[in-house]
């Protein structure tokens, strides 16, 4: 900064020379005009009226001027720094405001646009029946129990009383893994879950198993290589088959919702002794369709009954291999088809409808995810 000095004229000191001013001043100007961002008005505030402008260093040679030379200089700069700040000013307005515009219309939500072009999953109506009936066991105290899709012959067969050359063995249709004698299979039924779970449970066991089951059936409207089960298994001190009974009938009237009767046919398979079918009553004409040609019913075929599976008491040798004593325990189990309790719960005809995977059929059991 320059000293004070008397003979000083403000005319004479070149940043203060009128041209200059007003040469600063038009530079400004066109500066603050030519920013058309908030970003270069900034730098243009910054040459043009901050610190090290022009104007400002024109500014601080005022002090130095002699009194008489002061009023005028401060008179003409002040005005200057007036008109550039006016400038600066109105240009930042424009440009927040240009700026406020512009993110209303970028950040603007079309709320009319549609939302559900793809449509959310849900399961399938076959999961949730699963689901559902080894809820209503849950209820009564079962807990659910898994095994492996891909079993061991031994958890499939051995375990259960199939001997090697049983021909109950062939009737399950099995698909053998890789070849016939690599001891695996694809379960044929959920029952090796009741080995599984007396091997790694302690007693008394109370268990439900839902799960995929495979036989070599080709499909067709009642047949699906590929199906489902819902295994249940108790073992206790004292159980017998009136228990077996009274359970599957409230198993009954969970799942319909009216306790229906419920009957036991004698039946045969190597796991348990004595075995039956279980039946339930026509859920839809209650029996009345039973030689009565006028109220025929298509659920049951107007045999007043439905086929939901087969059960039995334990056979000791099964708790044998499954390291339970029979003379101390016995048991019952039972297998239900989760397919057919589908298909006449809700009267799907074609188990085509179920492998398909059209969600024209599933969409109609609701969205349940
Ligand atoms: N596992 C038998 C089947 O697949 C059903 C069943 C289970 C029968 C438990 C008796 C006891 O047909």
């Amino acid at each position: 900064m320059s000293a004070p000095n008397k003979s000083y004229d403000p005319v004479e000191v070149s940043v203060l020379k009128p041209e200059a001013v007003e040469g600063a001043v038009s530079d400004a100007l066109a500066a603050i005009a030519a920013a058309v961002s908030l970003e270069e008005l900034k730098e243009a505030r910054l040459a043009h009226a901050g610190d090290r402008s022009p104007l400002a260093l024109a500014n601080r040679e005022i002090g130095a001027l002699p009194p008489h030379a002061k009023a005028d200089a401060g008179k003409r700069i002040g005005a200057a720094r007036g008109a550039v700040n006016r400038a600066l000013k109105e240009r930042q307005e424009a440009l927040e405001a240009e700026r406020d515009a512009r993110v209303l219309v970028e950040e603007t939500v079309d709320v009319t646009l549609p939302w559900d072009r793809v449509q959310r999953g849900a399961r399938h109506p076959l999961t949730t029946m699963a689901d559902r009936m080894a809820d209503v066991f849950v209820s009564m105290g079962f807990e659910v129990a898994e095994g492996p899709e891909i079993e061991a012959e031994w958890f499939n067969f051995d375990a259960l009383n199939f001997p090697p050359d049983h021909p109950a063995r062939a009737m399950q249709d099995t698909f053998f893994v890789e070849s016939e004698d690599s001891g695996m299979v694809l379960r044929t039924h959920t029952s090796p879950v009741q080995i599984r779970a007396l091997l790694s449970r302690e007693l008394p066991v109370y268990v439900v198993a839902p799960g995929k089951t495979f036989r070599t059936d080709e499909l067709d409207a009642t047949h699906s290589p590929v199906f489902h089960q819902l295994e249940g298994l108790a073992v206790d001190e004292g159980l017998t088959m009136a228990d077996l009974k009274g359970a599957i009938a409230a198993f009954v009237n969970g799942l319909f919702g009216d306790p229906l009767p419920v009957r036991l046919r004698p039946s045969f398979f190597p796991f348990t002794e004595p075995s039956a079918e279980v039946d339930m009553q026509c859920f839809v004409c209650h029996g009345e369709s039973v030689g009565n040609p006028d109220r025929a019913c298509r659920t049951c075929s107007s045999e007043g009954w439905i086929e939901i599976g087969g059960c039995g008491m334990v056979n000791p040798r099964v708790l044998r291999a499954a390291g339970v004593d029979p003379e101390r325990y016995s048991g019952w189990a039972f297998g239900l088809g989760v397919e057919r309790t589908l298909m006449f719960r809700h009267g799907v005809a074609d188990m085509h409808d179920m492998v398909e995977g059209d969600v024209r059929f599933t969409l109609p059991f609701g969205m349940e995810i």
